[in-house]
């Protein structure tokens, strides 16, 4: 099957073509725009698709030299993400479906991610855990089976990712703020400053907050540590408080997954999204893996941060197993894995 996938749930215009397990073409127009304001702006984001998905999809059927007429199905991400980033992508693969004649099928992101580490042969195999931490989520599951989904844990304030996004920006960093942090946090001693680690009751009562995070207390730690100080001070401790926060935050994911693979020792953890580039975050995890015996997955960095491609491995599963979406189909921002 000749696929064709894309993704503009939030600020990536993507797409992405596969022909049987073969990723032929994956593309991405990063929308920079958004580096102005220190954070995505929703109505730039679906401005933003509307000029570039064209050019973006016409690019990934050159590089795979393929024709429209010859997709035998077009997978489109539905949510969760932004209403107008996600009503640009649905409507134009709902109209080329139509007008090419062939099935479409909607895809959770979340799931997408969740098939991220299985873009390689060798990927995990059910049942394992998924750490997926990125820039709007925070969400431990226990992956059944594909298509079986069960979360034990999510963020109850700001993702991981968004907290590096805001940290950052204490720091006078770029958005996005998680390579600019890492960065400056390689420069700096991670015991310098003790921020605080949330430690969440294991709330057995709600199965998906079994093992929650939180990080806006310690992005509020990190924040009231820098407005302490001047800005000559702040400026001599940048790299300190950077490796510090990331330290703690890294901790707190490192400390919930074990818990979680004690209670699921699971052959395999993987991990996902744009903050699982984060290298010292792989190191946190390898030594885990060491610890505790599992395997560890990760997928390389371009396969990290939204595109299109993951969202091509989920929906070759769902196509196989006989799934289609309907020509109404219609965006749902608040798309929830399970
Ligand atoms: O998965 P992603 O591209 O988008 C969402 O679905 O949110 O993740 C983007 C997030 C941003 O918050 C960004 O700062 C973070 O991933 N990120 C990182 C790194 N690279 C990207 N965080 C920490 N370290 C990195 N190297
Ligand atoms: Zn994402």
């Amino acid at each position: 099957m000749r696929l064709l996938a894309i993704e503009t749930s939030c600020d990536e215009t993507a797409a992405a073509v596969m022909h049987d397990a073969q990723l032929l073409a994956n593309t991405i127009a990063t929308q920079e725009i958004h580096q102005l304001y220190g954070g995505v702006v929703p109505e730039l984001a679906s401005r933003a698709h509307v000029q570039r998905l064209v050019p973006i999809v016409n690019l990934a059927l050159s590089q795979a030299q393929m024709a429209p007429t010859d997709i035998d199905a077009v997978a489109v991400t539905y949510g969760p993400g932004l209403i107008g980033s996600l009503l640009v992508g649905v409507s134009f693969a709902k109209a080329l479906a139509l007008q090419l004649g062939v099935p479409l099928l909607g895809v959770n992101h979340m799931e997408g991610h969740l098939f991220s580490t299985n873009l390689k042969p060798a990927g995990p195999e059910p049942p394992f855990l998924s750490l997926i931490v990125s820039g709007g989520h925070t969400i431990l599951t226990h992956v059944r089976a594909w298509g079986q989904y069960e979360i034990l844990g999510q963020t109850q304030d700001d993702a991981a990712g968004e907290a590096f996004d805001k940290v950052a920006k204490i720091l006078g960093l770029a958005y996005p703020g998680g390579p600019a942090v890492e960065k400056l946090a390689a420069t700096g001693n991670p015991r310098a400053i003790e921020f605080p680690q949330a430690r969440l009751k294991n709330n057995a009562g709600a199965l998906d907050q079994r093992f929650a995070f939180s990080f806006s207390g310690l992005k509020t730690a990190v924040l009231y540590y820098a407005r302490k100080l001047s800005a000559a001070e702040l400026e001599k401790q940048k790299a300190d408080v950077a490796a510090s926060f990331q330290f703690a935050l890294i901790n707190a994911l490192v400390d919930n997954v074990a818990s979680a693979h004690a209670q699921f020792p699971t052959r395999a953890v993987a991990l996902a999204g744009g903050v699982a580039c984060n290298k010292t975050l792989r190191q946190a995890f390898m030594k885990l893996s060491a610890q505790r015996g599992f395997q560890l997955h990760f997928p390389e960095p371009i396969f990290c941060t939204d595109n299109a491609a993951m969202i091509a491995r989920a929906a070759q599963f769902h196509l196989a197993n006989g799934k289609r979406s309907p020509l109404t189909l219609a965006p749902d921002p608040g798309l929830a894995l399970a």
